[in-house]
């Protein structure tokens, strides 16, 4: 399973890269007014920016919802780095534009899925990555888990190379479960990954073999 972290925040971001454990990045617009990047030059500037701290995949989204409009900003913003994505809104012409691009070769990840006939779509487009939002489903009472278990069969059933990217992941718990039901990918907040570490047994026996060991010595 590929760990993405959801954050325009490059100290978050350069935190989970160390830690070794980082494949990628996600952004979005709302991610990157909230660390005040505002202007097109200078999202463009902060994309090459995160593509430099990390290794892997950085999806990145355009703004454009018609479908030369998606096409024009995709192709400025998979010319920025070779790592970026081309983030594309589940509508009709960004299954248009994710068709497009798949078929020249760049990688884009189809964002704001909730459901299962639109993650199939998107996998008929030659979506590299789909990103179903698991959390804003559980805000309004409806099981996001379950979204990534149906995708998965569809997928399963077809074999489409789609990625599921797990989205809108919350907690941890979104993370383990989302890693039961076969999520090739998730994308959460540096705290989603942080809280996989923590144990209170571990702090207790890590303690006590301190201590032990003082005694010894
Ligand atoms: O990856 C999608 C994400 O940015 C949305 O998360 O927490 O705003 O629902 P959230």
């Amino acid at each position: 399973m590929k760990f993405f972290i959801d954050t325009a925040n490059l100290e978050q971001i350069k935190e989970a890269e160390d830690m070794g454990i980082l494949d990628g990045v996600t952004t979005n617009p709302s991610l990157m007014a909230k660390e005040g990047i505002t202007g097109t030059d200078n999202i463009l500037k902060h994309y090459v920016k995160i593509c430099n701290l990390v290794e892997g995949d950085v999806s990145a989204e355009v703004i454009a919802t018609d479908f030369e409009g998606m096409v024009r900003e995709g192709e400025a913003l998979a010319d920025l780095h070779d790592q970026i994505v081309v983030k594309l809104p589940m509508i009709k012409d960004g299954i248009k534009a994710c068709k497009y691009f798949s078929d020249k070769g760049i990688k884009t990840n189809v964002t704001l899925v909730f459901s299962a006939g639109q993650a199939l779509l998107a996998a008929k487009a030659g979506a590299t990555y789909v990103s179903p939002f698991i959390g804003r489903l559980d805000d309004i009472s409806t099981d996001g888990l379950n979204l990534i278990a149906e995708i998965r069969q569809i997928y399963d059933n077809y074999a489409f190379e789609t990625q599921i990217l797990a989205a809108s992941v919350r907690h941890t718990m979104h993370v383990i479960d989302c890693a039961k039901l076969g999520a090739d990918v998730m994308t959460g907040p540096l705290s989603s990954i942080e809280g996989l570490l923590k144990h209170p047994l571990t702090d207790i026996g890590l303690a006590k073999f301190l201590e032990d060991y003082k005694k010894g010595n």
